[in-house]
């Protein structure tokens, strides 16, 4: 029987293995300075010329090539949400976004097997879930592990299960807790805060039944791409006529719905259509400032949407540590000189701006995770990060003065829900 652990997450992925009896992180693909990787970029390209799908950072690099094709990411955020099991166009066929997360979820057993070179088939994986896939409705969220689920099943594996990422997070976390500790788990990835209150020791790490110790889960669906969209529409989509009004009725603004899709990352498709283009030309009669709508009208035209939404991603993680950070939107616009767009500088402080209310509302989540125990933050022991988003400073401070008392652990940001994972499916499977 082989195992793993798959860490499926809105903007990276890892699939860790039990390879002779060792519990192996798959080396998925090399970066741009050849080193090997454990994370696959959570992205999928369609090449049109070729037919070919590519994954990862490859998928990222064809589709900023400037290669003919469609980029998908951030397939997760699909699945609780309201396009659940609808269908896509890619080039004349339809494939629903269950077949693309498929492709994806496929591509990352057949690496892993690759990897492992004996001529093994994986067949059982514990899967890592946020603690809600909907906030709001308990149905929708059990359908979303359905389809998962299910996506699992036909891209190979035979026993498939799932465990709330935090508490992944929690048991990775545990193999170097030396003396029995409450432990507040925090995992801010790409789409979801998670989080898990835990009492963990060496002596529990080895028994078969946790439930008891684990004493509160809880989450929300705000995460990186969130902030991502926060900061495009407050710094960057007003360079393509965000909020300007119409030249005949200056009460009325140019309709938000277009910058909206255009700063969330798994919307941004829904704007490469003729209608779209044929709306925008009529709101040119009638806007204030055609250059801006301009900008819009040929980014989208040139399907650059992605390049975009990746250079506000950039900018947001260079003002983690630097005050202000410059985003050069002309690299967009190789042969338009009459839109006339250079570099937009974006600031630390705005990013806080943006950010505010989302990670307030992160905290809330996290405060009602100790409520829900009846626990003070006097009492945790330890704060353990992980998650991409844990690495923002704003999130940092927070966790800082919300725990004055408690040591702050930063763990491997994106390996640790994958390697608890992994020791979830041995314990599980073997
Ligand atoms: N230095 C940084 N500052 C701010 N954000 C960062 C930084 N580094 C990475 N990120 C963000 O972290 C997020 C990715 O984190 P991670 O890979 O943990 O998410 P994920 O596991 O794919 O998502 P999820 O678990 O929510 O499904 C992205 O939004 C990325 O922009
Ligand atoms: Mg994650």
């Amino acid at each position: 029987m082989t195992i793993c652990g798959l860490d499926f997450g809105t903007s990276n992925s890892t699939i860790g293995v039990l390879h002779n009896r060792v519990q192996t992180m798959v080396p998925l693909e090399q970066d741009a300075q050849g080193n090997w990787q454990t994370t696959l970029p959570s992205a999928l390209f369609f090449g049109f010329d070729d037919d070919e799908i590519s994954f990862g950072r490859q998928a990222m690099v064809r589709y900023t090539q400037g290669e003919s094709g469609r980029l998908m990411r951030s397939m997760k955020s699909l699945l609780g949400g309201s396009f659940m099991g609808d269908t896509t166009q890619v080039k004349n066929r339809f494939y629903s976004f269950d077949e693309i997360i498929g492709f994806f979820v496929g591509s990352l057993r057949q690496q892993a097997q690759t990897f492992m070179a004996d001529g093994s088939s994986l067949d059982s994986v514990v899967i890592g879930r946020p603690v809600f896939f909907n906030d709001d409705d308990p149905a929708l969220d059990r359908e979303a592990e359905a389809h998962l689920a299910a996506i699992a099943k036909i891209a190979g594996f035979r026993d498939v299960s799932f465990q709330y990422e935090p508490i992944a997070a929690a048991l990775d976390y545990e193999q170097q807790v030396k003396t029995e500790e409450l432990a507040l788990i925090v995992d801010i990835g790409g789409g979801t805060s998670d989080f898990t209150l835990v009492r963990l020791s060496p002596e529990r790490h080895l028994q078969a039944d946790r439930e008891a110790d684990f004493l509160a889960n809880n989450g929300i669906h705000i995460g990186g791409t969130d902030f991502d969209r926060r900061l495009s529409i407050a710094g960057i989509m007003p360079e393509f006529g965000f909020g300007m009004p119409m030249a005949d009725r200056p009460s009325l603004n140019m309709p938000g719905h277009y910058y909206h899709d255009l700063a969330t990352w798994h919307k941004i498709h829904l704007l490469y259509t003729r209608d779209v283009q044929r709306e925008l030309q009529s709101f040119r009669l009638t806007v204030s400032d055609k250059q801006r709508l301009d900008r819009l009208i040929e980014l989208l035209k040139h399907r650059k949407g992605h390049s975009l939404a990746g250079l506000v991603e950039q900018a947001k993680i260079e003002l983690s540590d630097r005050s202000e950070t410059q985003v050069h939107l002309d690299g967009l616009f190789t042969d338009s000189n009459d839109i006339s767009v250079d570099s937009c500088t974006l600031t630390q402080q705005l990013l806080e701006q943006s950010l505010q209310r989302d990670v307030e509302k992160i905290f809330l989540a996290l405060n009602e995770t100790l409520q829900q125990a009846g626990v003070s933050a006097q009492q945790i022991n330890t704060v353990f990060t992980t998650g991409g988003s844990t690495a923002l400073p704003m999130v940092t401070a927070c966790i800082d003065s919300a725990f004055p008392d408690a040591k702050q652990v930063a763990g491997d940001l994106y390996n640790s829900v994958g390697s608890g994972l992994l020791l979830e499916a041995v314990k599980r499977y073997s």
